[in-house]
């Protein structure tokens, strides 16, 4: 099933509502407290209600903001269709939420899939041909699309036409079916894995970047609102802190942070609750968990600080290549706790004084 959620938008007054499609959900993978990828689980749902749904419930990410709503006024004011968006960025920043948001503002349907879920050719083109005029495609994990679904995604995005080959060699005929013009939304971690002519063929590139403190602290707010848990302004800012600047983990610590208050009878979430809680679940106050720690305290014991390769730090902590450059690293770098040098990887002097080694002098001198 190549659909993983799609929504209509209400029909306008005095139009007859159409038939709700079916969606289908992935099977749920194990739950990791600080891994930003998405939990899909019984509360799917709950998830769903929190997820801001319109730009002004949207904190952060404001110069995507400014330059996504200048792009909707002006394809609205000209009666067009949006144009094909790229998102990346490290999981968790709310790429899935902003083409939601887009497809609201918009006032058209979406379609949210992804890329492994696409793997045969007729599962894009069922996607394409079902198309209504101005709807958003999200595709997420873009980069992992197959050739032949990328090639047939090209026509699609650039002339809204879709090209189907019937027979082989001479006798090979291509017949080309009409697609309703549409946007589609790419979200990727990896921008650079994607092919430069699907690359290309999106007219907004935008990135997404890691949250304030503050932000995360308004989002913390927003939610435990929604959630009806009473949280002080302290608490959120200290779970804010610890959430590796993504909003997906701090929703998830703000939920962790809630059992310990309700199974202790703690009353309000305050700074010392808060603590208290993510002590318990061994996330530290910059946000580190137990890999993150592993990988730079190997670097630093093993490896006299790096520079180290990627494959000798997976080996060490027995997680994937894919899951440290994707998901530990950027942290790690954002916070200035790791530099990616031409030799391999460097733990940085900030690195040693969090984890209590003293800096040797040469590692200053490295950077
Ligand atoms: N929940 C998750 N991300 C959010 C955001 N950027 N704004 C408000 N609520 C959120």
């Amino acid at each position: 099933m190549a659909i993983i959620s799609s929504k209509k938008q209400p029909p306008e007054p005095g139009k007859q509502p159409k038939q709700q499609r079916k969606s289908a959900k992935a099977s749920p993978p194990q739950e990791k407290i600080l891994q930003p990828e998405t939990v899909k689980d019984e509360q799917g749902k709950k998830e769903e209600s929190i997820r801001p749904q319109q730009f002004r419930d949207y904190i952060g990410q404001k110069d995507l903001k400014d330059v996504l709503e200048i792009a909707i006024k002006a394809a609205k004011f000209r009666g067009e269709v949006l144009d094909h968006l790229l998102l990346y960025g490290p999981p968790g920043l709310g790429k899935t939420t902003m083409a939601i948001i887009l497809a609201s503002e918009m006032g058209v349907n979406y379609k949210i899939t992804s890329a492994p879920a696409l793997e045969r050719p007729r599962d894009i083109m069922g996607l394409l041909v079902n198309l209504k005029p101005g709807d958003v495609l999200f595709i997420d994990e873009i980069h992992r699309l197959s050739r032949m679904t990328e090639e047939i995604l090209y026509p699609a995005m650039e002339d809204y036409r879709l090209d189907i080959t019937t027979g082989k060699g001479s006798r090979a005929r291509t017949r080309s079916i009409p697609l309703s013009k549409f946007t589609l939304v790419g979200a990727t971690t990896r921008v650079g894995a994607l092919t430069s002519p699907l690359r290309d063929r999106f007219g907004l590139v935008q990135k997404l970047r890691f949250y304030e403190v503050d932000e995360l602290s308004q989002i913390i707010l927003r939610t435990a609102q929604l959630l009806k848990t009473l949280v002080a302004e302290d608490g959120a800012t200290e779970i804010a802190r610890r959430s590796r600047g993504t909003p997906r983990i701090a929703n998830r610590l703000l939920k962790r942070v809630r059992d310990y208050a309700e199974v202790k009878s703690l009353g309000e979430i305050n700074e010392s609750v808060a603590a208290e809680a993510l002590q318990l679940f061994q996330v530290d106050p910059c946000g580190l968990d137990w890999t993150d720690r592993r990988m730079l305290s190997v670097i630093i014991e093993q490896f006299n600080g790096g520079p180290v390769g990627l494959e000798t730090i997976a080996a060490a902590t027995g997680e994937d290549t894919q899951t440290i450059e994707e998901v530990y690293e950027p942290y790690l770098m954002q916070i200035g706790y790791l530099s990616r040098t031409p030799r391999g990887r460097v733990a940085t002097p900030a690195a040693y004084q969090h984890l209590g080694f003293k800096p040797p002098n040469e590692q200053m001198s490295l950077l």
